[in-house]
C-alpha cells in the first residue's frame, strides 16, 4: 500500500504575496464618513488648491453633499439645496432618477460585460439606433465616447475629413467653449483655457450670430471646410442667434460645401424646449454632438451624431474605419443602458415640453423681478430652461466707501454682482446656481427638466427677496459671510 501523503493544517498566517504590500489608503467607508474638513484638506493636498480658494469665496466648501435626489442636493446638516445649477445642463432628470437607477441596478446584477471592445454590444447598438430616431434628417451615424469634449473632438474630426480639403481650415465664434482637450481648446476662445498651449493653426474667429462677418470669412479662403457652432452659446453666457442666422448658416455651408457642426452638448437633449437647440430654425446640420444630460445624470456619457453621407466619407471604407472608432470606454455597457434609459424617460415624461412650459414661467416670473430692480438686472433671457441673468456691471456705482473692502476680494469677483448673490443665495436660501467664466456678471440658470413652477417660485422669491437688500445689503452680507 502506498503511504498517503500527510495532510497538514490549512495555514493560519497570511498567504505569501507576490506583489507589492498594499500602501495606506482610505476605503469607501472611510470616504463615505469624511467630515468636510478633511474633504477640503485632501482637495487642496491632492486635487486644485487654487480652486479651492474660489470654492471658500462663494461658501461653496461648508457642503457635503449627503444625498441628492430629484431637484435638490441634501447636505451632512438635512438641509435641501435647490439645484438651479444642473451642473451645466448634465441633470435634465434631476439626482438619481428612479427609473434611470432601476436600469443600472438591473444590468448589474445580471452581470453584463462592459468593455464593448472584442465583440459587438447590443446596447451601444440600441442607443445608436434611438439617437438616429430622435435627430431630425439624416443625422444617422454615432459615435459614443465619454465626454463632451471628445465627443466634439470626433465632430471635429470626422467634418474635417468629409469636406475634402486636404489643409482644411476651421471656423468657430468668439466667446465660444466646446472644450477642454487639445484639439477642441483651439476653438475654445478663452485665453484663460487656452493657457499658453501651442494651438492648431488652421483657424479663423468670427464673432457668433453674424451672418455678413461668418459670410466673408468662409469666403476668404477655400480652404475652409469645416463651421462649429454652439448653437446657444453657454460659456459665453446663453447667447441665441436667430433663425435668419442659422438658416444662412445652412444655406452658407451648401453653398461652399463646408461642413456645419453643431456643439448642442449644453444646450441640446432637449434643454431649449426642442431636443436639438437647432431644431426651432427649421434647420440640420451635418454634424453634432451631444453628452451632459444624455448620460441620464448617472454616467458619463457623450455622442457625436454625423450625416450619413457625411460619415461615409470620412470613415466609410474598411481603410479608413479605423481612423477614428470608439476608444475603450466607448459603448461602455453600463453607461449605454443607462443613456437608453435616459432617452426613453425623457420622452415617456415629456420633459422636453416640461422645459418649454416651465421655462416660460420662469422668464415672465424673471423679467418681473427685472421690472423690480432695473439699476441690478441688466438681461433676462434664454430658452427653456437654459436662462441667463445678467446684472449691471457695478463696480463703478458701487459707493465710494465700500470700494477698498471690495478691491481686496478676489479679482474675479469685484466687477461682479453674480458672484455675490449666487454665494448668498446658498448660504441664506438654500438655493444653488451657476456662474459665466467668460461674462462674470451672467448667473446661469439650467435647473433640471422634471422644474415644476413650485421649484421656480422657491428661486425667484429667493431671488426676490435677496436683490430687495439692494446692493450695499448685499455686498455689505457678502463681506460678512467671508469673515464669519
Ligand atoms: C458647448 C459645450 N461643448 C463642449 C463641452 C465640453 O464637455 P465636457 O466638459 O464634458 O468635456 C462643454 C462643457 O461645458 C460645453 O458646454
Amino acid at each position: 500500500m502506498l503511504d498517503r501523503p500527510s495532510v497538514t493544517a490549512p495555514a493560519l498566517e497570511a498567504p505569501v504575496r507576490h506583489g507589492p504590500e498594499k500602501p495606506k489608503m482610505l476605503s469607501v467607508a472611510d470616504a463615505k464618513a469624511m467630515d468636510v474638513g478633511t474633504m477640503a484638506d485632501l482637495f487642496k493636498d491632492h486635487i486644485n488648491p487654487g480652486q479651492f480658494h474660489f470654492m471658500k469665496l462663494l461658501g461653496f466648501h461648508k457642503v457635503k453633499v449627503e444625498r441628492a435626489e430629484g431637484m435638490f442636493y441634501i447636505d451632512q446638516n438635512g438641509r435641501k439645496i435647490l439645484d438651479f445649477f444642473g451642473g451645466f445642463g448634465s441633470l435634465a432628470f434631476g439626482h438619481n432618477h428612479p427609473r434611470i437607477l432601476a436600469a443600472r441596478q438591473e444590468f448589474q446584477n445580471e452581470k453584463r460585460h462592459e468593455i464593448a471592445i472584442a465583440f459587438l454590444s447590443q446596447y451601444a447598438a440600441a442607443l445608436a439606433k434611438n439617437l438616429a430616431a430622435v435627430s431630425p434628417g439624416d443625422l444617422d451615424m454615432v459615435f459614443l465616447g465619454s465626454s463632451g469634449s471628445e465627443a466634439m473632438e470626433a465632430a471635429i474630426k470626422v467634418a474635417e475629413r468629409a469636406s475634402g480639403r486636404k489643409n482644411c481650415k476651421i471656423v468657430h465664434a468668439e466667446n465660444s467653449f466646446h472644450g477642454k482637450t487639445k484639439g477642441v481648446l483651439s476653438i475654445t476662445d478663452s485665453t484663460l483655457y487656452q493657457g499658453e498651449f501651442k494651438l492648431v493653426e488652421n483657424r479663423y474667429k468670427v464673432p457668433f450670430g453674424d451672418l455678413e462677418a461668418l459670410t466673408a470669412c468662409v469666403e476668404s479662403d477655400p480652404d475652409i471646410g469645416v463651421v462649429v457652432l454652439e448653437t446657444v452659446q453657454g460659456g459665453g453666457g446663453i447667447i441665441q442667434a436667430s433663425t435668419y442666422y442659422w438658416q444662412g448658416v445652412r444655406a452658407l455651408c451648401d453653398k461652399h460645401k463646408v461642413m456645419w457642426v453643431a456643439d448642442e452638448v449644453q444646450c441640446g437633449y432637449g434643454r431649449t424646449g426642442r431636443f436639438y437647440a437647432f431644431e426651432h430654425h427649421g434647420v440640420v446640420p451635418d454634424v453634432t454632438a451631444l453628452a451632459k444630460s444624455f448620460g441620464g445624470g448617472k454616467a458619463a456619457m457623450g455622442a457625436m451624431i454625423a450625416r450619413r453621407e457625411v460619415y461615409m466619407k470620412a470613415y466609410g471604407t474598411p481603410k479608413t474605419a479605423m481612423i477614428h472608432a470608439a476608444a475603450t470606454f466607448g459603448g461602455i455597457g453600463e453607461g449605454c443602458v443607462t443613456a437608453i434609459e435616459a432617452l426613453n424617460t425623457l420622452y415617456d415624461e415629456d420633459l422636453i415640453g416640461n422645459a418649454q412650459v416651465v421655462g416660460d414661467y420662469l422668464l415672465q416670473r424673471l423679467k418681473v423681478i427685472q421690472q423690480r430692480y432695473p439699476s441690478l438686472i441688466k438681461e433676462v433671457r434664454g430658452q427653456g430652461l437654459m436662462v441667463g441673468l445678467e446684472f449691471h456691471d457695478f463696480s463703478r456705482t458701487l459707493p465710494l466707501a465700500l470700494r477698498p473692502v471690495i478691491a481686496i476680494l478676489d479679482e474675479k469677483l469685484k466687477g461682479s454682482l453674480s458672484g455675490f448673490v449666487g454665494a448668498l443665495l446658498l448660504r441664506d436660501y438654500d438655493v444653488l446656481v451657476a456662474f459665466t467664466e467668460y461674462n462674470r456678471n451672467v448667473i446661469r440658470l439650467e435647473p433640471p427638466l422634471i422644474c415644476s413652477e413650485d421649484n421656480v417660485d422657491q428661486f425667484c422669491d429667493a431671488l426676490d427677496d435677496l436683490l430687495d437688500r439692494g446692493i450695499v445689503g448685499i455686498v455689505k452680507d457678502f463681506i460678512k459671510a467671508q469673515m464669519g
